[in-house]
C-alpha cells in the first residue's frame, strides 16, 4: 500500500530524511530503526572535506530557523570510506547530496562517487544540491537561472549511471523554468525545496546575525509556500518530483503528495523531535488504511 517502486528503485513508503538535518543516519539510529524511512538523503557532501561557515549557524525565527552551515562535511572520501558502511546495512533507499563550488568539483565528486559504487553500494540515486544558499562560489548560482541549471545536469548525466534527481532552489527567479530546463537536460527527478534566502539582525551589535550575512529558512514557516512551488512544479514537469519544505506531521505528507509530490522529506522537523520520521511513516500508513486508500495514485496531484 505505502510501497512505490520509482526510478526502478523501491520504496516502502513515501517518507525520506532530507540532507543535512540527519547526518549519514547513526544518531537518529539510536531513537528508532532507521530502516523503518522510504529512503535517507545524505548530508551534502563535496569533493573535499568542508569545514562550513564562521559564526551562529543556526538560530530559530517565529516557526522555524535559519541555518547557515556551509555544507560542513567530511568530503566524498571519508564518506565513501567510513560513513557509507552504516548506511548500507540498512534497507533503505540512499540519496547521495552532491554539493560544490565549481562545475569541476561537482563532478569529480560524482565521477568518485559512480566508481565506489561499482563495487560496494554507497549510494542508490544522486540528489545534486543546485540550491545551498550558504556557499559563496557556486551552490546555488547553478540552480538560479535555467541555462546554468541544465548546463550542469547535462554535463552530471554524462557522468552517472544510477537516477540522477536535481534539487532546486526556492530562491530561483523562475523556478518552473527551471525546473523544465533541468528535465530537458536530462534529469530523473526534481526534489524541492531547499531553504530561503533570509536576513536575520542584531540590533545591538548593528549587524547581521550570521556571518555571511544571509542565512536559509527552513520549517513550518515556508511551508505553505514550498506547497505551492511542488504544486507548480509538478504540474510543469512529467518527471517524479520530491517535495519538502516545513513538514512535521503525517497530515503535511499527504499535503505534498496532493499538491503533486512522489516522494517527501522531511527536515528541521527532526531538530524537534527526532522521532519525527518514524511518526510520519505510521500516521501515513493509519491514514491510508482508514481512507482505503490503496495507491498514493489516487491522491498524487489532485489539487
Ligand atoms: C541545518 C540544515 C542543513 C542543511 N543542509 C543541506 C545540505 O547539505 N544539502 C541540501 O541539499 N539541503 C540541505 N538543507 C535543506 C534541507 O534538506 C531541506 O531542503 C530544507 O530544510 C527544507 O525542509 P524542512 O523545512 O523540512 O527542513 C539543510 C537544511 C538545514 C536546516
Amino acid at each position: 500500500m505505502m510501497q512505490q517502486t520509482i526510478w526502478g528503485k523501491t520504496f516502502k513508503n513515501p517518507i525520506i530524511a532530507a540532507s543535512g538535518t540527519f547526518g549519514f543516519g547513526s544518531e537518529y539510529n539510536e531513537f528508532y530503526d532507521i530502516s523503518n524511512l522510504g529512503g535517507i538523503s545524505t548530508k551534502g557532501l563535496t569533493l573535499e572535506p568542508r569545514d562550513g561557515n564562521s559564526g551562529i549557524r543556526i538560530i530559530e525565527t517565529p516557526s522555524g530557523i535559519m541555518n547557515s552551515i556551509g555544507l560542513q562535511n567530511p568530503g566524498v572520501k571519508d564518506y565513501i570510506l567510513h560513513e557509507s558502511h552504516f548506511l548500507r546495512e540498512k534497507d533503505t533507499v540512499i540519496l547521495a547530496n552532491v554539493g560544490g563550488s565549481t562545475l569541476e568539483s561537482y563532478l569529480e565528486a560524482l565521477e568518485l562517487l559512480e566508481e565506489h559504487n561499482k563495487t560496494h553500494r554507497v549510494m542508490d540515486i544522486i540528489e545534486l544540491n543546485i540550491s545551498c544558499p550558504n556557499v559563496k562560489a557556486g551552490g546555488m548560482a547553478f540552480g538560479m537561472n535555467a541555462c546554468d541549471a541544465e548546463y550542469i545536469t547535462k554535463e552530471a548525466k554524462k557522468i552517472t549511471s544510477i537516477p540522477l534527481v536535481v534539487k532546486l532552489s526556492p530562491n530561483a527567479h523562475h523556478l518552473v523554468e527551471v525546473a523544465q530546463a533541468v528535465e530537458s537536460a536530462g534529469a530523473d527527478g526534481l526534489s524541492l525545496v531547499n531553504t530561503f534566502n533570509a536576513l536575520e539582525i542584531d540590533i545591538h551589535r548593528r549587524k547581521a546575525v550570521f556571518d555571511n550575512v544571509t542565512a536559509g529558512l527552513s520549517g513550518p514557516a515556508i511551508r505553505p509556500i514550498a506547497l505551492r512551488m511542488v504544486r507548480e512544479v509538478s504540474k510543469a514537469v512529467s518527471i517524479p518530483v520530491i517535495g519538502m519544505g516545513g513538514v512535521e506531521t503525517w497530515e503535511d505528507v499527504i499535503k505534498f503528495i496532493m499538491a503533486g509530490a512522489h516522494l517527501v522529506q522531511f527536515g528541521t522537523a527532526s531538530f524537534i523531535n527526532p522521532m519525527a520520521g518514524l511518526e510520519l511513516v505510521e500516521g501515513v500508513e493509519r491514514y491510508m488504511e482508514e481512507n482505503h486508500i490503496h495507491s498514493f495514485d489516487e491522491i498524487r496531484g489532485i489539487i
